[in-house]
Parts: structure tokens; sequence; C-alpha cells
């Protein structure tokens, strides 16, 4: 039994790479999509663990721009999922003050996604408890690169020197303006790789990598990772002594 969780360092935003979901499933002789059905239920009792723990912002990476690569089936599969999930949580969202953002190229989703998920974030904005941020057909390089266009139109119009350009002022071109960068970055799944996830907002992450399943992640794991992360000294450069 590990120690108890601290509750006054509580990492504020938790960022979640939710690998497994497929081999889960073919472990179990079923469809890839089964594992993604079940890993909703993950994604239901973290968002709860998640709040339940004073985390104030909680993003999953749910798509990837290289997820589009996959079988048709299972990419609408996925679609369907995210869409229903959307559905179904809106009033919990609501009433658990739970306000929903997205980052990732959202006018890729299928229209009825993109919807849906335009009504839920318009209906949850008000909402001043946890911020739950979907990265949905996201990738961090073409983050980066979206940043530097906005970036350089700026420019270009006559607004700012290029020498202006601070990591402050390029951060808030990025899909996450306004959101602080993720204290903790957890990987379920057994990979050790950022796979393209948040690439310029992970530099200072606490990186918890972890074999157990998406479909099995829930309350519990959540409580070790952020007692691991709780565990850890953060030096942001400076030495150990500066910190202490
Ligand atoms: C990675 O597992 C998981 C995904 C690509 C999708 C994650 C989506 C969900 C958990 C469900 C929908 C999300 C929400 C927010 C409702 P994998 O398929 O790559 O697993 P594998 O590495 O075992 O093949």
């Amino acid at each position: 039994m590990s120690a108890a969780t601290d509750n006054a360092n509580v990492p504020a935003h938790v960022a979640i790479i939710m690998d497994g979901n497929g081999r889960w499933a073919q472990q179990r002789g079923l469809p890839r999509t089964v594992g993604h059905k079940v890993g909703v239920e993950s994604v239901q009792a973290v968002v709860r663990a998640a709040q339940d723990l004073g985390v104030r912002i909680l993003t999953l990476y749910a798509f990837s721009t290289e997820n589009w690569r996959r079988p048709p089936l299972e990419v609408q599969a996925l679609m369907g999922l995210l869409k229903s999930f959307l559905e179904s949580e809106l009033t919990a969202m609501v009433s658990n003050n739970v306000s929903l953002r997205s980052i990732g190229r959202k006018e890729q989703l299928p229209g009825p996604v993109r919807e849906v998920l335009e009504r839920v974030i318009a209906e949850t904005a008000g909402n001043t408890g946890i911020i739950l941020n979907l990265a949905l057909s996201y990738g961090g390089r073409t983050e980066i690169v979206d940043a530097a266009l906005a970036v350089a139109g700026r420019c270009r119009a006559g607004e700012l020197a290029p020498e202006a350009i601070t990591e402050t002022f390029f951060a808030d071109h990025l899909y996450t303006r306004g959101l602080a960068d993720p204290d903790l970055l957890i990987r379920t799944g057994g990979e050790r790789r950022l796979s393209n996830f948040l690439l310029w907002q992970a530099s200072y992450a606490e990186l918890y990598f972890i074999d157990t399943l998406w479909p099995d992640f829930r309350a519990e794991d959540l409580a070790t990772a952020v007692r691991y992360y709780q565990g850890r000294q953060r030096r942001f450069g400076k030495t150990g002594e500066q910190v202490r």
C-alpha cells in the first residue's frame, strides 16, 4: 500500500495518452472496437476521479492526426463512440460543473461529431469546475505549424515585428492558449513515447508510463500516478538545493 495522496500537491493539469484498447480486445479474442468501447468507461471513471482529486485540467488524447490512417471501420467506430459519449455525458457535465474544451483540427471531424462537440463546448463554457480537454484530430507538430502560420500572418499584417516573438506570445497561438502546461503526462499500454502529443507543452511535465492497458485503467490507477508525481522533485532547470 503506497502513501496517501497529498491533497496540497495535486497536479493542476494531467494529460493522458490512452493506449492499449486494441490489445485489450485482442487478448480476449474480441474486435478492437470493443476495446475502445470499454475505454470509454475508463474515460468516465477517470474524469470523475480527476475531479475528486482536485485536478483542474484533464487532457485526453482521444484521436490523433495519424489515427485517420486506421481502417475506415475503426475510425467510424471511434467517431461514433465519441459522439455518443458527448451526447450521453452532457447532462452529467452540466451538473458536475465540467467544462469541455477540445484541441486539434476540429474541422476534420465528421459534421455530426463536430456539431455535438461544439454544442457541448458551448453549453458547458460557463462551468467553473474541471476542464475536460479532448485532443481530437490532434497532432503536436501540426499544432506548432498552425501557431507559426498564425504568428507569421500577424507579422505580415504589420501587427508585430518578428523580434517581438517570445515563448509566451507563441504559446498564445497554440490550441492550448489559456491553459497551463501539463504537470503530469501519463501513458498507458506499455509504450514509452510521446507520439506527437503536446510536444511544446510537455517540456517540463513529469512522465508516467504504465503497462496497464487503457480499458483497465481506473480511479485507483490515476491516484497511483498522482502519488508518483508527488514523489518527484520538479527543478525547472534549477539545482536541487535551489528548489528545496
Ligand atoms: C489507443 O489504443 C486509443 C485510441 C487511438 C483511441 C482512444 C479512444 C477512446 C478511449 C474512446 C473514445 C474517447 C472518448 C474521449 C470518448 P490503440 O487502439 O492504439 O491500442 P493498441 O495500441 O493496443 O492497438
